[in-house]
């Protein structure tokens, strides 16, 4: 027995298995304090007048492509399931990633990984009809992707349930960190716009048509970006050398600082006025 072997297992770490996991428990709480505030804002402009059924109210929101519309019922309803299911899958998304959770309260995660994976489902098939039956979209670029987030959050709920089932649990969580990646992209747009325009100090390459060279980029990138940072920590985490595990923990902290930067201007700009009213 070594002497080593007394110590806990986060002593034992080598230093950059230490860093990268220091990154990722940094990026966690910064996506739970953005996420956070994007349901607030949520439940604060729409919660209430769908509870009471006074739905014309969801139109405070100026941006909305439709929003409330008299005499559609079908285009209401599922505006308003949208709505609550934006709620219960980004609050739910958040609790599914907490170690101790799925360790501790395993019932609970159960409950909580169908709930959030039948709401995943409705939110993607509910957004493809918000898109192409509404006409949500500002371009046929834009409509498509989104439309391809939609595909790749049912395609990766599947994968997520069909290797849980299957019992292949580290298998099943990497899947399910990607659905968790592709069910936020809606908040990493925002974040990431807003991000931008801090940066930038303006809107470079934006439009108010949604169709300026950035535009165009981060509609995709919002969440394929997010999903080639997750390849690379699970590659890193997985078989990396302590070069590799460094370069990562750097990239992903810097990564979020950016989406800091962005929370911060997504709250300030987007999110506060319906909060603070
Ligand atoms: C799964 C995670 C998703 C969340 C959390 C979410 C959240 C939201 C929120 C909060 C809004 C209201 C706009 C605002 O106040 O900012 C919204 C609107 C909208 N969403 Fe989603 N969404 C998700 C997925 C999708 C997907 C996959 C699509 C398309 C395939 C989609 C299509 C739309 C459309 C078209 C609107 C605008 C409706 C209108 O303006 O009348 N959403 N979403």
């Amino acid at each position: 027995m070594t002497p080593t072997t007394y110590l806990s297992p986060a002593v034992r770490m080598p230093r950059s298995a230490l860093a990268l996991k220091a990154a990722s428990i940094f990026w966690f709480i910064t996506v739970v304090i953005g996420q956070s505030l994007f349901v607030a804002y949520i439940l604060s402009l729409y919660g209430g007048p769908t509870v009471t059924g006074h739905f014309e109210g969801w139109s405070r929101n100026t941006g909305l492509f439709n929003g409330y519309v008299a005499g559609d019922f079908t285009g209401n309803a599922m505006f308003g399931a949208h709505m609550m299911g934006a709620a219960l899958i980004t609050l739910g998304g958040t609790l599914q990633l907490i170690p101790q959770i799925r360790t501790h309260a395993r019932t609970f995660h159960r409950w909580n990984g169908r709930v959030y994976m039948v709401t995943a489902c409705v939110m993607a098939l509910g957004g493809l009809y918000l898109v192409w039956v509404r006409g949500g979209y500002f371009h046929i670029p834009g409509a498509l992707a989104i439309s391809l987030n939609a595909v790749l959050i049912l395609a990766f709920a599947f994968l997520t349930l069909k290797h849980a089932i299957a019992r292949n649990i580290a298998v099943h969580q990497r899947w399910a960190l990607r659905l968790f990646i592709v069910v936020s992209g809606v908040w990493f747009i925002r974040v990431g716009l807003m991000g931008w325009i801090i940066i930038n100090q303006g809107p470079v390459g934006m439009t108010s048509n949604m169709d300026g060279w950035f535009d165009y980029f981060w509609v995709v990138g919002s969440y394929l970006l997010p999903l080639a940072i997750l390849e690379l920590y699970l590659r890193a985490r997985a078989t990396g050398s302590a070069l590799h595990k460094y370069a990562v923990a750097g990239l992903v902290t810097l990564a979020t600082l950016v989406m800091a930067v962005g929370i911060f201007g997504a709250y300030m700009f987007m999110w506060k006025a319906y909060l603070w009213p």
